[in-house]
């Protein structure tokens, strides 16, 4: 019966180059300002994360209000509204920014836009950090598009001066059904040259397509506010394969393997490798010790703390 289990396991899996950015700033922060320092939200999407540093004496705040005047305060990667920034000036405080370079090209084009006048339709889900971020930019002209019902209830007149952007960590295939109403829609319709989901979710979502169907079942590890995660687990589903979210390996259920031979194991870019080792040491236990890695693309994308932690100049 082992004979026949295996795990297959994806690369590229797990942090990406926003990721890691974010959470060096922090360790960079920790090293030269000491503890404690401020973070505005979860430096990233990740419960281990988040734990991590509050060990080592990091402070999560909802807003930037909370942080005592004057404090060092790090932005998450998700990014902020131009009014966080303003509030952050207000208090004095010392802000590091951990803002991905990739959201932060997307608030560049939502400003470029805004600019030219257009009413900005911002692909992505209201209640996410990234998306409040660069609604901020422009939010006298940007309307939310969650999904395809609401690309095709827009109020607004066929030729009416729009353009689209999107979160970064979304479905590719929704976000293009979404995108292929708005272009059958709007005659004046200006967008990026595709979409600006970044090629960490392209990745990984890739990785889930490439072998679901070789899979009993797909586990992905990452945590329950973790976009990227939830995205590539319904990649899994939608194209009709099992699957689920594993926050970490407190949370894998035994009883799923019931039945299975072959289990696909990824991880959302947010997710430490730890959390991943943690559930192939679980699987191995109960007899799934035969691994292979399946790997859809290279990553070799870095991108550098700032200037003033690293004391050399920025790489995009
Ligand atoms: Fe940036 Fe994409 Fe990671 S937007 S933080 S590289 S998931």
């Amino acid at each position: 019966m082992s004979g026949g289990k295996q795990v297959l396991l994806a690369e590229p899996r797990s942090l990406c180059a926003g990721v890691r950015r974010a959470i060096a700033i922090i360790d960079l922060a920790l090293e030269q300002h000491g503890a404690p320092i401020y973070v505005r939200k979860e430096i990233v999407h990740n419960h281990y994360v988040v734990r991590e540093f509050q060990r080592r004496g990091v402070r999560f705040v909802d807003s930037e209000q909370e942080v005592p005047e004057g404090a060092v305060c790090v932005f998450s990667a998700h990014g902020v509204s131009p009014q966080v920034r303003q509030n952050a000036d207000a208090r004095g405080l010392d802000v590091l920014d951990a803002t991905c370079p990739l959201v932060a090209k997307v608030h560049q084009e939502a400003r470029r836009f805004a600019r030219d006048g257009r009413t900005l339709l911002l692909v992505g889900h209201a209640d996410h950090e990234e998306v409040e971020g660069t609604y901020g930019h422009a939010p006298d002209q940007t309307v939310i598009v969650e999904t395809v019902a609401d690309a095709e209830a827009l109020d607004l007149p066929p030729d009416a001066p729009v353009a689209y952007l999107t979160q970064t960590t979304l479905s590719v295939d929704e976000t293009r059904d979404i995108i292929a109403v708005l272009q059958r829609r709007f005659t004046d319709l200006r967008g990026p040259a595709t979409d600006d989901i970044c090629y960490a979710s392209q990745n990984r979502q890739d990785g889930i397509r490439a072998m679901v169907d070789r899979c009993d079942l797909v586990l992905v590890v990452g945590s329950t506010n973790s976009s990227n995660s939830i995205r590539m687990v319904e990649v899994a589903r939608r194209l009709g394969g099992r699957a689920e979210l594993v926050p970490d390996v407190t949370h894998f259920d035994p009883r799923w393997l019931t039945g299975v031979s072959t289990v696909g194991v990824s991880a959302g870019a947010s997710a430490p490798e730890i959390l991943v080792d943690q559930l192939l040491d679980r699987l191995a236990e109960l007899g799934y010790a035969d691994t292979s890695v399946e790997r859809v693309a290279t990553e070799d994308i870095m991108f550098s703390p700032p200037a003033r932690l690293t004391g050399v100049a920025d790489v995009p």
